[in-house]
């Protein structure tokens, strides 16, 4: 059944490369990337994102995507973008709630809420992060940690308007430590997230979501965490910036 989700790997970039740097990491990787059944979604740095654009423009496999955008239409937000200014120079996904958002910058459920609004209104797809710091995975309540997320940012929404998200699982203990979740772990709380979904929209909709996992996705795990049957792709930091490895995790499927 999994067959008919979209498989997505998706390079977040975080606040890395210059924009000389960033333009030479798209180019190689289209070199690299003729063919694939994958979607592949490249997420910049705001600066780059016009540029970016243009260098994939006409490939269909590769598509845009922000590290995040503000909640409201415009306004006097100094330092913010918003979900329209993203659309205007081609970005089609955004990611929101990456654990580092959520730390640094101190992001919660209700301003999520708020963010997942704007992209939806605005025709951005939401790549929608989630995840557990490490005493909860030690303390057995990691589950009910993800469920808690989903209720609080995303669950006030239409069938229809969350049929547009991806879900991302980072658990915050794997994130750029080298540390990967197992594929067993994985599977297990992507196949708890999706009961969620099934639980609060249809089997219909928790079927077609494609549910990504992140964490120190390496071109020597990507394999094995991808085959299993409730992963439906790969969220990618670090190993996002090299082009040789991007481009080997997306064709670990
Ligand atoms: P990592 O980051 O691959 O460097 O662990 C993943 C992420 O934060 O999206």
């Amino acid at each position: 059944m999994s067959e008919e989700r979209l498989k997505i790997v998706a390079g977040n970039w975080k606040m890395h490369k210059t924009y000389r740097e960033g333009r030479e990491l798209a180019l190689d990787i289209v070199e690299r990337l003729t063919t694939t059944q994958t979607m592949v979604i490249l997420c910049p740095p705001f600066i780059h994102l016009k540029s970016i654009s243009t260098i994939i423009n006409d490939i269909t496999h590769l598509e845009l995507g922000a590290q995040n955008c503000h909640f409201a239409e415009q306004g006097a937000y100094t330092g913010e973008v918003s979900a329209s200014m993203l659309r205007s120079v081609g970005c089609t996904w955004v990611i929101l709630g990456h654990s580092e958002r959520r730390e640094y910058f101190g992001e919660d459920e209700a301003l999520l809420a708020k963010k997942v609004d704007a992209a939806l209104t605005h025709g951005l797809r939401p790549i929608f992060c989630c995840g557990e710091p490490l005493e909860v995975r030690e303390a057995a309540q990691h589950i009910e940690w993800v469920q808690r997320q989903l209720e609080g940012a995303l669950f006030h929404l239409e069938a229809d308007e969350f049929a547009r998200l991806v879900i991302a699982y980072e658990p915050i203990w794997a994130i750029g430590t080298g540390k990967t979740a197992t594929p067993q772990q994985a599977q297990e709380m992507h196949a708890a997230i999706r009961q969620m979904v099934a639980d609060k929209y249809g089997a219909q909709v928790a079927h077609k979501l494609s549910i990504l996992y992140g964490g120190s996705v390496k071109p020597n795990n990507a394999k094995e965490l991808f085959a299993q049957p409730d992963v439906d792709g790969g969220l990618i930091g670090g190993a996002s910036l090299r082009a040789e490895d991007f481009v080997t995790i997306v064709k670990s499927f």
